[in-house]
């Protein structure tokens, strides 16, 4: 029982990723608080996990996730682990990008992280302990093509994390982890649209990975469970790449 009587507070929580990492959390003995840009879904996912509660909030709007974040210690009593896990993916070509479209990829992903980190850290700081993850992705390390905003962001989380470990410590720990390809919502339409079906799309997204499989969110959930608990007690300022050995290529 790693969690237990521990709150995680998980944005996207609703699906995929953050929604794996609430159940893992949930089923070692802890609670968790689902944040998403739909109550609806994040209520009808914490429905499933014991003591659990859903909240709305779109986290490029700082005031939404401060309000999240007062919601979720008045309702549960406190936050102990922060997975900030939201975010979409959009590719093509720089040209077809205005910027409209790029602020909105670099304020869900660099914003939204920077503003679950700033609101929760003190409440972590405050306890004398806890532990953040968030989510880069292997994007931010390697280029596979029209994929220059989504990359762009994804270093970008990857060097706030570095640079907010110093400020986090000696309380509280954040580490990142940058998945590969995993099955999940956001795949899901990518996968479909290339493949056809589902067996097919996984078949042509898990040739590139040397395991020959995309990897599966129970298994990315796994590792970030790791880096939040107290098993990871002298890890900080990491990003663990998460990939079927995708980028040791
Ligand atoms: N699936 C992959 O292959 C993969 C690879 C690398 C990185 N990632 C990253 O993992 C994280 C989780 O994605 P996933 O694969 O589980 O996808 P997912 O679509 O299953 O889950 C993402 C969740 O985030 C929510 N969300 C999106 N924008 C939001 C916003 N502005 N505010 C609040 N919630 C928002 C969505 O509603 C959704 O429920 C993302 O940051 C993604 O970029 C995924």
């Amino acid at each position: 029982m790693l969690f237990e009587n521990r709150v995680l507070f998980v944005t996207g929580g609703a699906s995929g990723i953050g929604l794996a990492t609430a159940e893992r959390v949930t089923a070692e003995g802890g609670r968790a608080v689902i944040v998403d840009l739909d109550l609806e879904r994040a209520r009808s996912a914490a429905a499933n996990l014991p003591g659990s509660i859903g909240l709305a909030a779109n986290v490029a709007d700082d005031d939404a996730v401060a309000a999240a974040v007062a919601a979720a210690t008045e309702q549960l009593g406190r936050i102990d682990h922060v997975l900030a896990a939201a975010g979409h993916a959009e590719f093509g070509p720089v040209a077809e990008w205005d910027s409209t479209r790029l602020s909105r990829m670099l304020e869900v992903h660099i914003g939204g992280t920077f503003s679950v980190c700033k609101h929760t850290l003190p409440i972590l700081k405050a306890t004398g302990r806890g532990s953040i993850v968030t989510i880069a992705s292997t994007a931010a390390f390697t280029a596979n093509g029209n994929n220059v905003p989504y990359g762009a962001a994804k270093a970008g989380i990857a060097g706030l994390t570095r640079q907010l470990c110093l400020e986090a410590l000696p309380e509280v720990r954040v580490n990142c982890v940058a998945p590969g390809r995993t099955v999940t919502g956001m795949t899901t339409p990518i996968m479909l649209e290339r493949g056809g079906d589902m067996e097919q799309g996984e078949r042509i997204f898990g040739e590139k990975v040397p395991m020959r499989r995309m990897g599966t969110a129970a298994e990315l959930a796994a590792a970030i469970c790791f880096l939040l608990s107290d098993d990871a007690s002298f890890i900080t300022g990491q990003t663990l790449v998460v990939d079927g050995g995708e980028t040791i290529t």
